[in-house]
């Protein structure tokens, strides 16, 4: 996972090549590769995933982190609840055109409808595969096993695949 702004960031104070390398290093053999971002600049998402999208075979958006420092910074599965930003995020990083898939990783809401409402958001702004972690954002870790009812529930209602 890397914060998009930082990637953004460093590009803009070293240039592409050597921004991009305090981030992310790559061989060839590490292939099919996903690249995970977070944050919740859409522009500076879209900046990030069009600076590696030559390097990868997919951008995924981490809207799953539970941790502190995504409350802090206001990433992962914290975005949950603003349907705004999520929208905004992947509306942008569809006018990107970056022409590698961009898959998404969530969490399970309180109930299949509030989840299934963030799946169509996704589906509707060209997700093409989405991960369910099936645990609810309010830092459930391993207190609770996942719920698999509710993912084998989104699997039958999502039209894009839904691996956990
Ligand atoms: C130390 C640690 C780092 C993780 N980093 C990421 C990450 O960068 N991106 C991500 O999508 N999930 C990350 N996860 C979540 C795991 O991929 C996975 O969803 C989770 O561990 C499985 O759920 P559970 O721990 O609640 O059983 C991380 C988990 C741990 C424990």
């Amino acid at each position: 996972m890397i914060r998009a702004k930082r990637l953004v960031a460093s590009c803009k104070i070293h240039g592409s090549e050597q921004g991009i390398r305090k981030y992310f290093v790559t061989t060839a053999e590490d292939r099919p590769l996903v690249v995970q971002f977070c944050g919740h600049n859409p522009s500076e998402i879209a900046e990030a995933a069009k600076l590696v999208r030559s390097m990868c075979d997919a951008i995924d958006i981490n809207l799953g982190c539970p941790q502190k420092c995504a409350k802090d910074e206001k990433f992962g599965s914290f975005l949950l609840d603003e349907p705004k930003i999520i929208e905004d995020i992947f509306k942008a990083l569809q006018s990107a055109n970056l022409s590698v898939p961009v898959f998404a990783k969530i969490r399970i809401s309180q109930t299949l409808s509030e989840t299934m409402n963030i799946v169509r958001l996704l589906e509707k702004y060209g997700v093409s595969l989405i991960t369910v972690h099936g645990r609810r954002k309010e830092r459930e870790f391993h207190t609770k096993p996942a719920d698999l009812d509710i993912i084998k529930q989104i699997k039958q209602l999502a039209t894009v695949p839904i691996i956990c």
